[in-house]
């Protein structure tokens, strides 16, 4: 931990227009610097940066924040690095703050594993390049394959020599300890024996998102079939296979850049799409595809081609990875390459050219795809047909976004030549079956739930259906804190006080006993409450260098022009020049169009109940609960007609 103080000397150094322009040329525009974002393509720049507010935003990609989340997104570094990296560049000295006894040894231990697989990774390299074994066997294969140089360096590979233990010994001597090599797996260690678990063979070393090394791939070079022909290493603290794509740290950038994922299925596949210049690419590497996985591609693009064998596992893999791209709410296409050819051989049988050339002609989306697959077998025959749209539309019914499952729907229907309405009726029905087994699974949960004795609380997802309303609270709060909008009477009508919004608008709150479904909202909240009196506190500062990510991130968001210009404001129907122009009709506005929100869900809410109540034949229930709707029925009319009054229109 980097203690607050020299966060805050380090913020207060780095201005924003100075760190950006190492990287993007900036023109003046207004108060404002304006460029081509870096993080995505374009022509004409959308990439804003504000001296003012010290912070970036690119109304093309959506990319946002102050000088440290710049940094951490455009070198790919974690914040403590990022802030490291900027203390460097301003001469300032960090001092790390002292951790607990059990984070330290955590991340001692992490950390451990990390150096150790890191100096294995620079032994296996130069082995491969310097010594003769290494480079008899070791490089001699690895060109054999026609791998060029520069991609054998570029994905550090290497080489494991032969024998039992020459890796572990050259480790040891060097002070790695024993328990490392063995939590790793690099060493495999008995009672009375140990050995190099990779011993023999080629090395692919498997990095991180940050591009640090957290497990490896061995290829054998033997062709005995009772050898496995990958090994890799096993599950760890620092490596969970299931989140890792092999090649993403070598692919990010170009991900982002393309807006597109290629997806391949081992180590060398990668390696050739790269040698091909297509380097957009990252490899499952012998896992079925994990929601995790796919997630870690959302987070530079939300476009995935699956580019598979044309053979009977590879069709299997890719139907099975179309359902959960789609459920993670991506967008998916499909390559099959012809029978017999992987990606490694079919890019190295034509040029790059032609390569990128056939992706682009080749790669059907989803509902082509199966179409055209499952169409061969379905020969006319009606009921195949009808079961292929069943199929098709199961997949569609999965996508979590309404307008994206209507455009499928469309495709679907002119493809198959089916009415849209029965489509819809369809889907309609697959997506009801599946919310009653997600239903009665959760009530058989719960049951088990009160049967045992402590149940570990599980964390709820709730839908935030008021987020739009508490964003524009927290807005004005950042932006208006400390100003005084209100007078209120003391006991003696002479007496006046004036209330700051800060004051209004989280006693509202308090008073009505409101609070977000969002922790991440709470805790903003939390801060403003924490700092209602403190004159020196400002918000935007305040949020915006704040080290909790998630908090910084969406201060920045909050206080960028897209939420706080294109708005007209009138006051008695004269037209008003600018909001805080009118902040006495407006924040007591916002305040109450958040109670009609929260009533309306809470509405909501009660009218399921009293269905449920009623199915469950509880008249007694429905009674109490159709009261209490009632009551907060006339409660969100109380507050339509308050809001209808307010004379201000938006
Ligand atoms: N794999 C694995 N363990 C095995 C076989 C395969 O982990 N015993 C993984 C590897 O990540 C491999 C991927 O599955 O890259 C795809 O397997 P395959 O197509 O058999 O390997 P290739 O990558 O084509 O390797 P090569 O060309 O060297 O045979
Ligand atoms: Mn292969």
């Amino acid at each position: 931990m980097i203690d607050q103080s020299t966060v805050d000397r380090i913020m207060d150094a780095a201005e924003i227009t100075e760190v950006v322009s190492e990287f993007v040329s900036l023109k003046r525009r207004g108060t404002n610097q304006l460029g081509l974002c870096p993080f995505h393509n374009e022509k004409t720049p959308s990439f804003m940066v504000s001296p003012a507010k010290g912070i970036f935003k690119c109304f093309g990609c959506g990319k946002g924040g102050n000088s440290v989340n710049f940094i951490m997104e455009h070198e790919s570094l974690s914040y403590p690095e990022a802030l490291k990296w900027l203390a460097k560049k301003y001469h300032i000295d960090v001092k790390e703050e002292e951790e607990t006894e059990a984070q330290k040894q955590l991340k001692d231990e992490r950390e451990s594993m990390m150096i150790v697989s890191a100096f294995a990774q620079k032994y296996f390299t130069r082995f491969v390049w310097e010594e003769n074994e290494g480079r008899t066997i070791g490089l001699s294969y690895l060109r054999e394959r026609q791998l060029q140089d520069n991609i054998i360096k570029k994905f550090e590979l290497g080489y494991c020599p032969d024998g039992k233990d020459k890796f572990t010994q050259a480790a040891q001597r060097q002070g790695y300890q024993m328990e490392f090599l063995e939590k790793t797996g690099l060493t495999i260690k008995r009672d009375d024996w140990v050995r190099d678990r990779f011993a023999g063979r080629v090395m692919f070393p498997i990095h991180n998102v940050a591009g640090r090394v957290i497990a490896f791939g061995g290829r054998t070079l033997k062709d005995d079939k009772k050898i496995a022909k990958y090994l890799n290493s096993p599950e760890s603290d620092i490596y969970h296979k299931s989140r890792v794509l092999y090649g993403i740290f070598q692919a990010k950038r170009e991900i982002t850049k393309q807006d597109k994922c290629y997806l391949v299925e081992g180590y060398t596949d990668v390696l050739a799409f790269h040698q091909a210049g297509i380097e957009n690419v990252v490899a499952s590497s012998g896992t079925a595809l994990t929601p995790d996985q796919i997630r870690l591609i959302k987070r530079f693009s939300p476009n995935i081609t699956i580019i598979y064998d044309g053979d009977e596992a590879g069709i299997k893999a890719s139907l099975r990875g179309i359902d959960l791209v789609l459920e993670e709410g991506l967008n998916v296409k499909v390559l099959l390459l012809p029978q017999g050819e992987d990606p490694d051989s079919f890019s190295r049988s034509m040029s790059s050219t032609e390569l990128q050339e056939y992706i682009d002609k080749n790669q059907t989306d989803f509902i082509r795809f199966k179409t055209n697959l499952l169409l061969k077998d379905a020969d006319n025959d009606p009921v195949s047909k009808a079961r292929l749209i069943n199929n098709i539309v199961h997949s569609i019914s999965v996508v979590p976004d309404a307008i994206t499952r209507s455009l499928y729907i469309k495709e679907c229907s002119s493809l198959m030549d089916v009415e849209e309405n029965i489509l819809y009726t369809e889907m309609r029905k697959m997506m009801q079956k599946e919310s009653e087994e997600v239903r009665r699974k959760e009530y058989r949960d719960k049951a088990a739930q009160q049967r045992q004795p402590a149940p570990p609380p599980t964390p709820k997802v709730i839908k935030n259906l008021c987020e739009i309303e508490e964003r524009e609270i927290l807005r004005i709060l950042m932006k208006y804190f400390h100003t005084e909008v209100f007078e209120e009477e003391g006991e003696n009508p002479e007496e006046k006080f004036s209330i700051s919004v800060g004051h209004f608008v989280l006693s509202e709150l308090e008073n009505d006993g409101l609070y977000s479904d969002n922790e991440l909202i709470n805790q903003f909240l939390d801060f403003f409450r924490e700092n209602l009196d403190n004159k020196k506190f400002n918000p935007s500062q305040f949020f915006t260098h704040h080290q909790d990510q998630r908090i910084s991130q969406m201060a920045s968001d909050l206080i960028s022009e897209k939420y706080t210009e294109s708005k007209r404001w009138t006051r008695g129907g004269a037209f008003v020049e600018a909001e805080d122009e009118i902040l006495d009709l407006l924040v007591p506005k916002i305040v109450q169009e958040y109670k009609l929100r929260k009533v309306k869900n809470m509405l909501s809410d009660l009218e399921k109940g009293i269905q449920l109540a009623a199915t469950e034949n509880d008249m007694e229930k429905v009674m109490t609960i159709q009261n209490q709707y009632l009551n907060l029925k006339k409660v969100e009319k109380h507050l339509s007609i308050q809001l209808g009054n307010r004379t201000i229109t938006r």
